[in-house]
């Protein structure tokens, strides 16, 4: 079976990962890399790419041959010019959903569009260099209340086109099955190199 390094401590990221890849997902734990990787990139693609290549380096300085898999996610909120995006983990403060989530709910007081989409860039870095790279995404609307499992960044202020319910409120499988993060995968198994 062949096994995949996700760059990623996010136990949500990694749980969704592996319900939906069939094959064994390591994350960064599981392989001992501890040093913090700088997202600077401007893009969901660029930050993608920085932990994938740091992960990369650290893997081949141990000598393992691996492929490494490096989502970067995040919401975008049409009325606020696509904000927070790249920044979504770090929007109020850094990794406190729950912050996070109160400052969108500020910035929205005043707007009537509340329209909004998750993106997930994943680049698949293959241990000769070479890479691939899937966007998804899903789309709805940003709730006036917190609705459902709140343990997730935006989960429970996204309601969903698709499933009609807040993602907070969704099972897994449910979630899974619409996600940007789903999506995205999807495009990257259906790819003929992947
Ligand atoms: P990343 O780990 O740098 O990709 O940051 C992604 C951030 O975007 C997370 O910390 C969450 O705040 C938000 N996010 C991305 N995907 C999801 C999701 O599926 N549900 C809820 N929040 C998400």
């Amino acid at each position: 079976m062949e096994k995949i390094i996700l760059a990623s401590n996010n136990k949500h990221k990694i749980s969704e990962f592996r319900q939906m890849l069939n094959c064994e997902v390591l994350s960064l734990e599981d392989i001992g890399f501890n040093q913090e990787i700088i997202e600077d990139g401007k893009t969901f693609f660029e930050n993608s790419l920085i932990k994938a290549k740091a992960v990369s380096n650290f893997l081949k300085k141990q000598g393992i041959v691996a492929n490494v898999i490096a989502d970067d996610s995040g919401l975008c909120v049409n009325s606020l010019g696509g904000q927070p995006g790249v920044y979504s983990a770090r929007y109020a403060a850094e990794h406190d959903d729950k912050a996070n989530r109160q400052k969108l709910l500020q910035q929205l007081e005043d707007k009537s569009d509340r329209s909004a989409y998750f993106v997930c860039m994943i680049v698949k870095l293959f241990s000769d260099g070479h890479y691939v790279s899937v966007e998804g995404r899903t789309y709805g609307n940003i709730l006036t209340e917190e609705t459902g499992d709140t343990s997730f960044g935006y989960d429970c202020l996204f309601f969903s086109d698709d499933l009609k319910k807040s993602f907070g409120q969704a099972t897994k499988e449910e979630k899974n099955a619409v996600s940007h993060r789903g999506r995205a995968l999807k495009k990257l198994l259906e790819l003929k190199e992947n």
